[in-house]
């Protein structure tokens, strides 16, 4: 089949946005992901497709740690940021003052919500790794509202009865 029409069906699935984080030897790298979606409860696991191109998947495979940031619509600058959006901007995490998970993972302030997670199991499936993370430990912080992706556009939710 082709891939446009793989590409168009996703492309009307709405997502949250959110950018994961991660650490090695002290470097820290990042990147905006929609692929984020919950797996099981027993255990604790998530998913997230990451593109093998993506230097950050690599320091996952290394470092096993990484964390998910759910961004609020207010930080719709950090999800293009974190997407490789400003070229010039080589170093994502300039002038952002970040908490960290307890494995050092950056978590950005202000985030709805967050998950640091270590790498439970990964499945290479071609150009991407499909990687299962186990929640380790998670917050909730700043009230606001989500920021959403639908269609190539960002944008909100809203509620409807
Ligand atoms: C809305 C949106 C969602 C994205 N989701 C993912 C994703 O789930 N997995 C992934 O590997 N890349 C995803 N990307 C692309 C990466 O964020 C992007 O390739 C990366 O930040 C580029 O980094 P680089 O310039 O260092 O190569 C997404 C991009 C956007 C705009």
């Amino acid at each position: 089949m082709d891939s446009q029409i793989f590409k168009a069906v996703m492309s009307r699935w709405v997502t949250g946005i959110s950018v994961v984080t991660t650490t090695y030897e002290g470097e820290v790298q990042g990147f905006t992901a929609n692929s984020f979606a919950s797996v099981s409860i027993d255990p604790l696991l998530i998913s997230m497709s990451v593109a093998k191109s993506l230097y950050a998947g690599e320091l996952i495979q290394k470092s096993k740690t990484f964390a998910i940031n759910v961004l609020t619509s207010d930080q719709i600058e950090w999800g293009k940021l974190f997407a490789g959006m400003y070229k010039d901007r080589e170093n994502r995490f300039e002038n952002i003052l970040y908490n960290t998970t307890t494995t050092g993972c950056p978590i950005l302030p202000g985030v709805y919500a967050w998950m640091g997670c270590s790498v439970y199991q990964t499945v290479d499936v071609g150009a991407s790794n499909l990687i299962l993370g186990e929640v380790e430990e998670a917050g909730i912080l700043d009230d606001g509202e989500p920021l959403a992706y639908f269609q190539r556009q960002w944008g909100t939710f809203k509620a409807i009865e």
